[in-house]
């Protein structure tokens, strides 16, 4: 295995909440170089079509590739619900994604067996959490609730610092969240509640954004999960096996994004907790120009695969 510990660690997300996952990597391997991209251009990804997900998957698999990077973390559930199989025929490096570290999270917390699962509509629909939490015990029971008003509440909150306050009056979050906030989360979470569930993962990287006010809606014997710690584990034991952790030294994170950059480098500090520094732009006609022919091949022979075993 050719000698890659100095390479950096590609992590992408729709857009900033993936920064979840980045923050977890930066603090459980500090060594480690990252290099992340939001795709803030074509955020949400949770209403999207899975092949439309799929393809962004590719593309961004593809740009990382060519840093070089020496393992893909996609931080964000949808992408992984859609495209992580895909990612990992396609890539010769470790592609790990989010929601198997959040299952096998929720599954070691359970007692009752019963767990809640909050997401972007495509990862519910996409039914990866349930079967991830499936395969590690068949016993527990999966209730799940797409919540895609979540993702506008921390989209709509980070900005927040640059608007009047009057009305934004909780901070009960890590960002700015209006009262009314409690009433459609009362509406999505309180089935689950009626459901029994022990444990509730938040099955996007925008929720942890909003872990306090989601356990005051549960109350306290729900025991919340995110998966962005379990995510930073994986990478370190994949790294460790493999011989390549990066040798101490505090390593170097370079952010970009498809949107603005201004912007990400403002609101991307306040979930990171320290700054970006300079955040690049990468167009999105450069995204779209990496999947060549012998791509498009491997997604289908994938894909006829894939409806052969349904
Ligand atoms: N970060 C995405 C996820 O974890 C949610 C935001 C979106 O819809 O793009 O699913």
């Amino acid at each position: 295995m050719p000698d890659n510990r100095a390479l950096p660690i590609g992590v992408f997300d729709s857009g900033l909440g993936g920064l979840t996952v980045a923050r977890e990597l930066m603090l459980a391997l500090p060594d480690e170089s990252l290099v992340y991209l939001g795709d803030t251009a074509r955020c949400p990804y949770g209403p999207r079509d899975r092949d439309e997900v799929r393809e962004f998957v590719l593309q961004i698999g593809s740009w990382l590739t060519q840093r070089p990077v020496k393992l893909i973390v996609i931080a964000c559930n949808t992408a992984t619900a859609a495209g992580i199989s895909l990612a990992q025929r396609v890539f010769d490096i470790p592609v790990i994604g989010v929601v198997e570290p959040g299952a096998r999270a929720a599954v070691k917390a359970t007692v009752n067996r019963g767990v809640g699962v909050i997401a972007t509509v495509g990862t519910i629909n996409s039914g990866a959490y349930s079967t991830a939490v499936r395969s590690l015990d068949a016993g527990v029971t999966v209730y799940s609730a797409a919540t895609p008003r979540f993702v506008d509440v921390v989209e709509a909150g980070l900005r927040m610092d640059d608007s009047p306050l009057e009305d934004w009056i909780s901070q009960t979050a890590d960002v700015f969240i209006r009262p009314s906030f409690y009433q459609i989360a009362r509406d999505y979470l309180n089935p689950l509640k009626r459901a029994g569930i022990d444990t509730l993962v938040l099955g996007c990287t925008h929720f942890p954004l909003l872990s306090a006010a989601i356990q005051q809606v549960v109350g306290p014997n729900v025991r919340i999960i995110s998966s962005a710690e379990e995510t930073a584990r994986d990478v370190a034991e994949t790294l460790s096996i493999r011989g390549q952790l990066a040798l101490p030294g505090r390593g170097h994170r370079t952010f970009y994004t498809t949107g603005d950059p201004i912007e990400f480098e403002r609101l991307g500090g306040r979930i990171l907790g320290s700054a970006t520094g300079v955040v690049g732009k990468v167009e999105l006609t450069l995204l779209e120009s990496l999947i060549d022919d012998s791509m498009r091949a491997q997604k289908d022979a994938f894909e006829s695969e894939e409806d052969a075993c349904s």
